[in-house]
Formats: C-alpha cells, sequence, structure tokens
C-alpha cells in the first residue's frame, strides 16, 4: 500500500532521514520506534506531504506521491494525526469533527461515519457540544484520531499517540487502535516509547540518527532484546 524508498530529508544542513526505506502493506499495522530527535515526526509530515524530500521515493497504492499537497494526499486516503494532537481549543467538539469532514463530498456518509466514531469514542458524543480545550490529554487524542477518521482514510498516520497520557488512557487509545486495525484500516505509528509497540504492531522498524538499524516482524521481535538495543545502539552499532 505504501513503499518508501530510499527517502532522504534535510533541513537546510542537517539530514533528518537518510535513505530510509519501509513498507507498509495493506491491512498492517506498521511501528516505527525511536529516540527523541530520530526523525520519526519528519517521516511522517513528509508522508502527508508537508515536507518535500531531498532524495528518495514514496509510492502509495502504486502511485508515486512525492512532492504532493497535503490536501490532494489526503482525500487520496492518507491521514495524519500529528504530534501534540493540534487539535483547536478554542472551538467545540463537534467543530472540530467538522473539520475532518470538510473534505468529504459524500455528506451523508460523512454524517454516518461521524456516528460511527461517536461509538468508537463515545465521550466525544457526551462532549459534542463542549470546548475542545477542556478535554482531557486522552480525549483531544481521540478527538484528533476521530477528525482523522472523519477524512475516510485508507492509511491512518499517527505521531505519538501515547505522548503524555496516563498508563490507563494509553490503554484506552490503544485498545481503539487495535479495534479500527481488526476493523481492517492500515495503521503507520511512530512511538517515542517501545512500551506498547508490540501489542499492536504487526511490523517495526527502529530509527536512530535518520537510519533505519533495524526492521522486523512484531512477532521475531517478541522474544529477546534486539528492539531495545537497536534503540538504545548496543551491540556495537555505530552511532549515526
Ligand atoms: N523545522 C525544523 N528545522 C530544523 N531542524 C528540524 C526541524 N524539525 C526537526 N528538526 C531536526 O530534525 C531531526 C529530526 O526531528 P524530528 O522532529 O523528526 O524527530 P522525532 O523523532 O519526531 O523526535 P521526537 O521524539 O522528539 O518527536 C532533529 O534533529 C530535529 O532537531
Ligand atoms: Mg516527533
Amino acid at each position: 500500500m505504501l513503499d518508501i524508498t530510499d527517502l532522504t530529508v534535510r533541513y537546510g544542513k542537517l539530514t533528518a532521514l537518510d535513505e530510509v526505506t519501509i513498507s507498509v502493506a495493506e491491512g498492517e499495522a506498521v511501528f516505527v520506534v525511536g529516540p527523541n530527535g530520530a526523525g520519526k515526526s519528519t517521516l511522517l509530515k513528509t508522508l502527508a506531504g508537508l515536507l518535500r524530500p531531498a532524495a528518495g521515493q514514496v509510492a502509495f497504492q502504486g502511485r508515486p506521491i512525492n512532492g504532493g499537497a497535503p490536501e490532494r494526499l489526503c482525500r487520496g486516503g492518507l491521514a495524519l494525526v500529528p504530534e501534540g494532537r493540534h487539535i483547536f481549543r478554542t472551538l467545540t467538539v463537534q467543530e472540530n469533527l467538522a473539520v475532518g469532514m470538510m473534505i468529504r463530498r459524500d455528506k451523508a456518509a460523512a454524517k454516518a461515519d461521524l456516528d460511527r466514531v461517536m461509538d468508537l469514542f463515545p465521550i466525544l458524543r457526551d462532549r459534542f457540544g463542549g470546548i475542545a480545550g477542556n478535554l482531557s490529554g486522552g480525549e483531544q487524542q481521540q478527538l484528533a484520531i476521530a477528525r482523522a477518521l472523519l477524512q475516510r482514510p485508507r492509511l491512518l498516520m499517527i505521531d505519538e499517540p501515547s505522548l503524555g497520557l496516563a498508563p490507563l488512557v494509553i490503554d484506552q487509545v490503544y485498545a481503539s487502535l487495535k479495534a479500527l486495525n481488526a476493523d481492517g484500516l492500515t495503521l503507520l505509528v511512530v512511538e517515542q516509547s517501545t512500551a506498547r509497540v508490540l501489542d499492536l504492531a504487526t511490523r517495526v522498524h527502529v530509527l536512530r540518527g535518520g537510519r533505519v538499524v533495524l526492521s522486523d516482524t512484531a512477532a521475531a521481535l517478541a522474544t529477546g532484546d534486539a528492539m531495545e538495543e537497536a534503540y538504545f545502539g548496543y551491540a556495537g552499532q555505530a552511532d549515526a
């Protein structure tokens, strides 16, 4: 579904992503984990069309999307839940969700989807008319995911869903992501923490210093410390 090949992204002289190759098959939940500054957000922003790659290719559903405009990528089925959620704090929950529905031409189906996302996140129905800034961190994360789902993505990309949330809330967010993936939605998730990754991932890539230093199936990573070793750069790996 998504094929990223030798993707290089720079901020001026700084190389944030260095020849990154990752693919995501339909129905998968692919995770990219890595420490602070590894290039995780840069990767998702580039895929969403917010940054231009210096080199490499990205194909989505067989078509090259390098340098595509964000709205067009969004209509094409790529949705991003950005780091720190980026909800409109002074608007109501309803208004925030309406933003997700804006790109939809099929208004009747969009309304049905609104019901469905509120079944998935009942708190949003309870707080529908309330100001989004008054929601807790976990509720805001649910709102950000719901807003992205209303774009009816084929691939949902989420930047650090567990960031700043209490463990119980992370459990809830991960349970919803698991339900969405079980329902057929393809996920590409980046996380700084490796704690929950194996609960949901089908495949994991460890990113450090802009390079993929380990790629494996979640099943293979479930035993042993390979993921942690790659993350922290043990086992004699050269630092980037
Ligand atoms: N707008 C920018 N201008 C210049 N450098 C940037 C910019 N955004 C990110 N960087 C740098 O690019 C590198 C990768 O940053 P990125 O935000 O992608 O990392 P990350 O893995 O998402 O980190 P975190 O876990 O802290 O969110 C870092 O060295 C960062 O300082
Ligand atoms: Mg980031």
